[in-house]
C-alpha cells in the first residue's frame, strides 16, 4: 500500500485505508466498480488492486493522469527517456505555445514561463498522451507546475504568502530539471508496478451534464464514490496554475470546466437551474429560507448543488447494471452559518431515485491513520458517513 506523499496530493483525497475497506466490504465479489468522481483514483486503485476492472469520470483532466499512473504503471526507463526527448525537443530553437492566460506573469517569471511554454510547443512533436510512459511525464510536468512558480509551497490553494513573496519572487526554477527529478521519484513509486493487464477506463467528462452519454464506460455492478461537498472545495482555483499550463497539451479547454465542477461558487449558478429544483431545494433543506435572506448567493450554491447532484445520480443511474450497489461518501457542511446534513439530503434524493439503503456506518477523521486537513469545514467535518445502496428500479427519476 503506498502512503500518501507529495507527489500524491488531490484535494479532498480519499484515505487508503477507507477506500480498501469500501473495496473489502461492499465490491470483492464485484463484476467492475465504477468511481463517477474518481478525483486522485483511491477508490479505482484499491478496486484495481482486488483484481477488478475499473472506471473513472471526472471533470478535471489532472485526474486521468493520476489515475492511469497510480492503476497501470510505466516503465521507467522508457519514461525518463521520453522525458529527456521531450526536453531536447523543448530546448532546440521553437517557436513557444503560450499560455493563453494574463495572470501568468504573476505566478512565474518570464524565464520559468518561456520554458513551460518551449515544453508545450514540443508536446506537438513528441507523443506524450497515448502511452503509460507519456502519463508519467504529463504528471511530473503537472507537478512541477506549483513548484516551478512564485506559490506558497505550503498552501493547498495556490497564493502568493507574504514569505513566498519573500523568498520566492525573482527565482527562476527550472522546469525542465524538476520534470526528471520529478519522474525520477514517480519511477521509485510507481514504475515497478506495472500492471499493463489492469483493466482501466477513465472519460473526462461533467458528470452533471444530463445529455452526456457514457456508453464508451459500459455497464457497472459497483459504484463507490467521495462526492464533491458543497463549497467546500473550490476544484478550479486548487488547479487553475496546472489547468492553463495544461490546456492545449491535453484537449480541453479552462473555459468549459471552470464553472462545472460540483459546489461551485463560480459563475452564473443559478443558470440552468430549474424553477421545480428550487422549490424542491426549499423543501429538502428548509434552513435554506434563512440563507436565502442572509446570503442569496450561497442559497444559489446550495440550490445549484443539489440540481447538479441530482443530475449526477441519473447519469450514474444510466451506467449501472440492475441491482447494483452503489455507495457514498458524504459529510456535512457549514454554508453560510447554516449546518446543512449534507449526506442526508444526497440520501433522500437518492431514495427518491430508486436507490434503497441497505448499510450505513460512520468513518470519524480523529479515527483516520492520516486525517486530511480540510480547508474551508471550518472544523464541521467530524465524521463521514457511508451509505450504501441498492439499485431497485432503474426506470424512476
Ligand atoms: C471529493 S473529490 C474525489 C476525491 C477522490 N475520491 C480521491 O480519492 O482523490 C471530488 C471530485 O469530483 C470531481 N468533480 C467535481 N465536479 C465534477 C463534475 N461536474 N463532473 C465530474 N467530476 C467532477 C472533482 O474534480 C474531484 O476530483
Amino acid at each position: 500500500m503506498k502512503l500518501a506523499n507529495k507527489l500524491d496530493r488531490y484535494p479532498a483525497k480519499m484515505v487508503s485505508k477507507l477506500a480498501n475497506r469500501l473495496v473489502q466490504r461492499y465490491a470483492s465479489k464485484a463484476d467492475s466498480v465504477l468511481d463517477p468522481f474518481c478525483g486522485s483514483g483511491a477508490i479505482l486503485v484499491a478496486a484495481s488492486q482486488a483484481g477488478l476492472p475499473v472506471a473513472g469520470i471526472d471533470l478535471n483532466p489532472i485526474s486521468k493522469l493520476f489515475c492511469r499512473v497510480k492503476i497501470r504503471g510505466f516503465d521507467p526507463c522508457r519514461a525518463l527517456k521520453l522525458g529527456r526527448a521531450w526536453i531536447a525537443e523543448a530546448q532546440k530553437p521553437i517557436k513557444p505555445l503560450p499560455v493563453d492566460w494574463d495572470r501568468k506573469d504573476y505566478w512565474f517569471t518570464q524565464g520559468t514561463l518561456r520554458k513551460f511554454e518551449q515544453l508545450r510547443a514540443a508536446s506537438k512533436i513528441i507523443p506524450l498522451r497515448d502511452s503509460p510512459e507519456g502519463s508519467a511525464v504529463l504528471l511530473s510536468y503537472v507537478l512541477a507546475v506549483r513548484l516551478c512558480s512564485r506559490a506558497d509551497q505550503h498552501s493547498p490553494k495556490p497564493f502568493i504568502s507574504q514569505q513566498a513573496r519573500h523568498s520566492r519572487t525573482g527565482r527562476h526554477f527550472d522546469p525542465n530539471r524538476i520534470i526528471i527529478e520529478l519522474l525520477t521519484q514517480l519511477s521509485t513509486l510507481y514504475g515497478s508496478d506495472r500492471n499493463e493487464n489492469a483493466r482501466f477506463r477513465f472519460v473526462y467528462a461533467d458528470v452533471c451534464n444530463p445529455h452526456r452519454q457514457f456508453d464508451d464506460l459500459g455497464k457497472h455492478s459497483h459504484a463507490i464514490t467521495s462526492p464533491p461537498y458543497i463549497n467546500a472545495q473550490d476544484y478550479f482555483r486548487n488547479f487553475k496554475l496546472e489547468l492553463h499550463m495544461l490546456e492545449d497539451i491535453l484537449p480541453f479547454k479552462v473555459s468549459n470546466l471552470r464553472e462545472r465542477f460540483v459546489g461551485t461558487e463560480r459563475g452564473r449558478l443559478l443558470e440552468r437551474v430549474s424553477h421545480e429544483s428550487i422549490e424542491r431545494g426549499f423543501a429538502l433543506i428548509p434552513e435554506l429560507e434563512r440563507l436565502v435572506i442572509s446570503a442569496p448567493r450561497l442559497c444559489a450554491v446550495v440550490h445549484r448543488y443539489l440540481y447538479d447532484m441530482s443530475n449526477a445520480f441519473d447519469v450514474i443511474k444510466q451506467t449501472l447494471k440492475h441491482r447494483a450497489c452503489l455507495v457514498i461518501v458524504c459529510g456535512d457542511n457549514l454554508v453560510g452559518g447554516v449546518r446543512i446534513r449534507t449526506w442526508k439530503v444526497l440520501h433522500t434524493i437518492l431514495e427518491e431515485k430508486g436507490f434503497i439503503l441497505f448499510d450505513r456506518f460512520s468513518d470519524r477523521i480523529s479515527d483516520r491513520l492520516l486525517p486530511p486537513v480540510r480547508l474551508g469545514h471550518k472544523g464541521l467535518i467530524k465524521e463521514e458517513i457511508v451509505s450504501a445502496y441498492r439499485l431497485d428500479n432503474p426506470k424512476r427519476r
